[in-house]
């Protein structure tokens, strides 16, 4: 067995896992469960999880391989995006709907690009010229330099008179007979249902081997300088373009072996502020849902025990039973809190300090061997139960749950938000535990405080019913 200095623990964000240099090791770890067989079906088309459950990580899974016959691109919505998302709006006067348009048209770019020339080959001319058309207007219009990301496929939308024009020429030269009427700058909406129609009527038009599958990530944290309702806005309209796209076109061409398909990364509370119609059921029927709790008689076969052993043992010289490596690396019995119980496994310990997310365990043994080279003079084969109690540990663990819940709440408030939501702790004057009459008093403390300083809070659409109460 390796010594706990030697193994990697990889990276507690999977976005890391896309480099060339760290796909090998991911493929190594990662586990492939029941998530990644839903996720797999074609009716899923939002991939919803807490920070930290490992949405980014099947994504890039999928995007470094080509699983189940497969083909899959990852694409992060950047803080450049929203801006010229913020600036479209202004300029072109656009309503929420148009930014349902301007999403299916991107997608659908990028889904177009994904397909490579090998792919045609063994197809008739009338049923890939108008992919070709499509793709010699993509060339002609970004000089042959288009690169499939969210920013360049939306300046095509931006420039949709040009655009427009393109993808029309390109279609007459292919040979397509129909009338296109001119296009106008001030008919951006009309111009964009032209675009959208094409694209859509190239993709109708393939056969296809592959599955191909476009996954937008980045929508968990709102970058600082876009305001709440206009990365609302944007966000809904990428979600209905999602849906509609899928459930209404793509789920819907016939005769292709291949399907499309786009899928979207959210946590669930920002999946809920979207107003999607029928919520509830797009979460059951066209989700997968990255729920890793267990509770105590199972923890030994759930999932996330499953994850981290695999961690363990997947980097030793031989195979070994499932349990094996954790069990060597975390030798020790803790006290148990149930007294039908003389002692609890460790991985309880894990579970008690997590919240029940691969992300948080993750960090733990991260820390923990961390901990582990700074603090150990004599090398050691195994953990010890004293490195998960030391405080050193406990703190550096308490910075990373902090910079969690920092990064939760900035979809909805701003860092000075968050800073006032700190001052609530220096009330309670150092208490680490407290009841809810305790909890009430400090929080009117914090009101006060509030008051007196004339702090302008600004309330985010009903989310914290508390935080409502007093601040409207
Ligand atoms: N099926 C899995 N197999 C191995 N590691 C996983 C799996 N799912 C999640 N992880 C790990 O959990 C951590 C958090 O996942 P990540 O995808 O970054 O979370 P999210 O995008 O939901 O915030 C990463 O280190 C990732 O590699
Ligand atoms: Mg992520």
């Amino acid at each position: 067995m390796k010594s706990i200095s030697d193994f990697q623990l990889g990276f507690a964000d999977a976005v890391n896992y896309q480099r060339r240099e760290n796909k090998d090791l991911f493929n190594i770890i990662f586990v492939k469960n029941i998530f990644l067989d839903i996720l797999c079906s074609p009716s899923t088309y939002f991939l919803i999880g807490e920070k930290g459950t490992g949405k980014t990580a099947y994504a890039v899974f999928l995007a470094n391989n080509v699983f189940k016959e497969n083909v899959s691109e990852l694409k992060y919505i950047e803080e450049t995006d929203y801006q010229k998302f913020v600036t479209l709006k202004q300029e072109k006067h656009l309503q929420l709907s148009d930014y349902t348009s301007i999403w299916k048209v991107i997608i659908l770019l990028i889904l177009s690009r994904s397909i490579k020339n090998e792919e045609l080959v063994n197809s008739p001319f009338t049923k890939i010229f108008r992919i070709k058309a499509l793709n010699q207007a993509i060339d002609d219009y970004y000089a042959n330099a288009f690169s499939p990301e969210i920013i360049y496929a939306l300046k095509f939308v931006e420039d949709s008179k040009v655009t427009a024009e393109l993808i029309a020429k390109y279609l007459r030269l292919g040979g397509d007979k129909s009338l296109t009427t001119s296009f106008q700058e001030s008919r951006f909406q009309v111009n964009l249902l032209y675009i959208q129609n094409q694209f859509e009527n190239a993709l109708a038009d393939l056969k296809l081997k592959h599955n191909h599958l476009l996954f937008i990530d980045g929508i968990d944290i709102r970058p600082g300088l876009i305001p709440y309702q206009e990365y609302l806005d944007c966000i809904k309209g990428l979600a209905s373009a999602v849906w509609s796209l899928n459930n209404d076109f793509l789920s819907q061409i016939k005769g292709s072996k291949g399907r499309f398909r786009a899928i979207l990364l959210m946590r669930p509370d920002i999946f809920n502020s979207l107003g999607l119609h029928n919520s509830t059921n797009k979460i059951r029927d066209n989700s997968v849902y990255l729920d890793w709790r267990t509770n105590y008689p199972n923890h030994r076969n759930s999932q996330l025990f499953l994850l981290s052993d695999r961690l363990l043992a997947s980097q030793q010289e031989t195979e070994l039973e499932v349990g094996s490596a954790w069990d060597y690396y975390f030798p020790w019995k803790s006290k148990s809190r149930k007294p039908n119980r003389d002692y609890d496994p460790p991985f309880i310990d894990f579970l008690r300090l997590s919240y029940s997310r691969p992300r948080d365990i993750i960090t733990i043994i991260q820390l923990l061997q961390e901990e582990h080279k700074e603090k150990q003079s004599e090398p050691t084969l195994t953990f010890t139960e004293d490195l998960l109690s030391s405080s050193d540990f406990q703190t550096k663990y308490s910075e990373y749950l902090m910079g969690a819940i920092k990064d939760q709440l900035s979809f909805y408030y701003n860092i000075s938000d968050y800073n006032i939501f700190l001052r609530f702790f220096s009330f309670l004057n150092g208490r680490i535990d407290f009841n809810y009459f305790q909890y009430n008093q400090t929080y009117m403390k914090l009101i006060k405080y509030i008051e007196n300083n004339q702090i302008e809070m600004v309330c985010p659409p009903k989310r914290s019913p508390v935080l409502m109460l007093d601040w409207n």
